[in-house]
């Protein structure tokens, strides 16, 4: 009588949870392209907690390799049990073939961060992309830059003109050649500062591929030839702005109790990281634009069980930015505001 008993309790309770479980049944997976990059471990842990209220998650990281995604990737398009694919591409020139595949078996992407070229997006369909707006991040950068400088004309009247050349002395320490982020926001920020009137002059560039210790190597390299010409230190982000920050730290004309920015050049990223705010709590980094993945994350899961139900984007509450894109506006954020945000 006792088995009997404990037999029917356990078929109610597994009748149960296939009615109760049947939402977090859904299996999504997330690949992100690099299990380092300081940007991507918050934006995904975000994800990966809210998305866990409802469903099934596996996460999957390319350290950096495309061939390696992509049989990440083929492994979850054929799996019966994936709903939907998330995917933070190593290249975005990979998002082709990716796409393609997805559509012929039915599966619905959503890229993020990493944007694929507008026609293969396009090509696909029920693919998405979720990301920032570059541009934008480059002129609010500049906006950080001005409020700074107050002017042009302030600017080359003052000390904060290091050489006195009466030019606007830049070191700009650029992300990953190819990703969106990189060309737009440097392009923007410069052409913003020379729209404000300032005679831009980039001292020496370098891509960094969005990393503290690359950028960090790279001052270390080229400081002792331009320090007496550094007006300003633009980059495309946080963790590239903290490894020049972390140089500066070490040399032995750092002083502790002085502004980073006051002591040498004010220094401005990309992001709002919590290492980055920290950062600018410390007066060490200027200012940044906040990289909103709060945001994105919102988006995302709000476009999810939409693409998994086949729903109509008609009452969708996010307006695109052109074809199957939405992108976040940046938030200035700097000496100036952070104690008030
Ligand atoms: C972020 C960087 C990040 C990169 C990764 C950019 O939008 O600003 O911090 O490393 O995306 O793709």
């Amino acid at each position: 009588m006792m088995k009997i008993k404990f037999k029917i309790s356990l078929l109610l309770l597994s009748v149960l949870c296939l009615t109760s479980c049947s939402k977090t049944d859904f299996h999504i997976s997330l690949f992100i392209y690099n299990s380092s990059d300081t940007f991507m471990k918050g934006y995904s842990e975000l994800l990966v907690s809210t998305l866990e209220n409802n469903y099934k998650v596996s996460t999957y990281y390319a350290e950096g390799s495309q061939s390696y995604q992509n049989d990440q990737i083929l492994n979850e398009l054929y799996s019966e049990d994936n709903k939907l694919l998330l995917v933070n591409l190593v290249d975005r020139l990979a998002a082709k073939t990716i796409i393609e595949k997805a559509t012929s078996l039915n599966k619905p992407l959503i890229f993020l961060n990493r944007q694929p070229l507008a026609n293969d997006l396009k090509s696909g369909k029920n693919c998405y992309y979720i990301g920032a707006k570059p541009e934008s991040d480059g002129q609010l950068q500049a906006e950080i830059i001005n409020e700074y400088f107050i002017s042009n004309e302030n600017f080359i009247n003052s000390d904060l003109d290091k050489n006195k050349n009466g030019l606007l002395d830049i070191i700009l320490i650029k992300g990953e050649q190819g990703h969106q982020d990189t060309e737009n926001r440097s392009r923007n920020a410069i052409d913003t500062l020379m729209k404000y009137g300032y005679q831009v002059n980039i001292l020496n560039t370098s891509f960094c591929d969005w990393n503290r210790v690359q950028a960090e190597e790279y001052i270390a390299k080229i400081y002792d030839e331009y320090q007496n010409d550094i007006d300003l230190v633009i980059s495309n982000n946080d963790d590239m702005a903290l490894g020049v920050i972390d140089y500066l730290k070490k040399l032995s004309t750092y002083q502790k109790d002085v502004p980073l920015y006051e002591s040498y050049f004010p220094i401005i990223g990309v992001d709002a990281t919590s290492v980055g705010l920290e950062a600018i709590q410390n007066q060490e980094m200027y200012g940044t634009v906040k990289n909103d993945y709060e945001k994105q994350v919102e988006i995302i899961t709000t476009l999810i069980p939409i693409l998994i139900n086949n729903g109509s984007m008609i009452d969708f509450p996010f307006t695109m930015d052109s074809p199957n894109c939405f992108q976040t506006s940046g938030i200035k954020i700097s000496q100036k505001n952070y104690l008030n945000l």
